[in-house]
């Protein structure tokens, strides 16, 4: 099973369950720089746009845009109805709707800005979803993708490495993880210009800092290949990974680190009735030199 199997996709996020435990521990472990900070700050806002946000989950974007006061429709698509269902409880100033990226049921050019977080290694035809934003842009309008840079804890994926040998449900997890490089920085930068003709990739480094292996196995047992396990099963991956872990922290706490890349482009097609310019790209970079 692979990250962009429909199969996976399904078990995984039928509810914002595992997800939120995810959510959950980078909030409470992470430090460095701010995620949403650099996300403002590359699509800079003036509250008026009408965005939609696909592969949205529990619609936390959209939602705190609107709490902040963004004025503009706000859109989230997921695929998933148990999101879909949690989201529209949690954010009633957002639309939100039932829907999957390659196949959007909204006109052409509907649409200012167009983001998709941490979704697009999820979908078996990213090239098909890619038109279906760039078609629902309007013209000017901008694209940015928000996806894990290859190398993205790395750490922790050595430590499944090496109990991955001897535990193949633990080995699972690294099939899981080779699936999101369909949509890495590498990838992606080359899919997103195809697609749109422009590209910029910036960067943003942190971190994760566990004080003890107890979140550690919770984060990984969020994961489709450790659910479902028999209890004895459980137990003893659990024991296993423990011990694994346990040299990670002799100084007290582990540090994994994050590096998350932020793939953007302006739909450039202009209708021959069109008046606004297309908006340019500023020059990509570093946000922060990553730790
Ligand atoms: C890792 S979550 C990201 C949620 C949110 N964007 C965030 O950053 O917290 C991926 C989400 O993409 C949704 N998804 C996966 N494939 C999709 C598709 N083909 N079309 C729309 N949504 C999809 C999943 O249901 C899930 O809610």
């Amino acid at each position: 099973m692979s990250l962009n199997s429909p199969a996976e996709v399904a078990a995984q996020y039928a509810t914002d369950q595992h997800l939120r435990t995810r959510i959950e521990t980078h909030r409470r472990y992470g430090v460095g720089p701010d995620l949403e900070a650099a996300v403002d700050r590359l699509l800079a806002l003036c509250g008026e746009e009408t965005l939609l946000d696909v592969g949205t989950g529990p619609g936390n974007f959209p939602g705190r845009l609107r709490a902040e006061g963004h004025r503009g429709r706000l859109v989230g698509v997921d695929l998933s109805a148990g999101m879909v269902e949690g989201a529209t409880r949690a954010y009633p100033g957002v639309e939100f709707v039932q829907a999957s990226a390659d196949a959007l049921p909204f006109p052409e050019g509907a649409f200012d800005v167009v983001t998709a977080r941490h979704m697009l290694y999820h979908v078996p035809d990213v090239p098909a979803a890619l038109a279906e934003f760039a078609r629902v842009l309007r013209p000017g309008g901008h694209f940015l993708a928000v996806t894990n840079a290859s190398g993205y804890m790395g750490e922790l994926w050595e430590v499944v490495a090496e109990v991955a040998t001897d535990e193949p449900a633990v080995g699972r997890l690294l099939d899981s993880r080779a699936g999101s490089a369909v949509f890495s920085e590498l990838e992606g930068e080359r899919q997103v210009r195809e697609a749109f003709g422009n590209v910029r990739v910036d960067f943003l480094g942190s971190a994760l800092v566990f004080p003890a292996p107890e979140p550690v196995l919770a984060y990984l047992e969020s994961m489709t290949p450790l659910q479902r396990l028999a209890r004895d099963d459980r137990t003893r991956i659990r024991a296993t990974l423990r011990h694994a872990l346990a040299p990670r922290f002799q100084a007290g706490e582990w540090r994994v680190s994050k590096r998350v890349a932020f793939i953007s482009a302006v739909r450039e097609e202009r209708p021959p009735d069109a008046s606004s310019a297309p908006r340019a790209l500023p020059e990509p970079g570093t946000f922060y030199p990553g730790e």
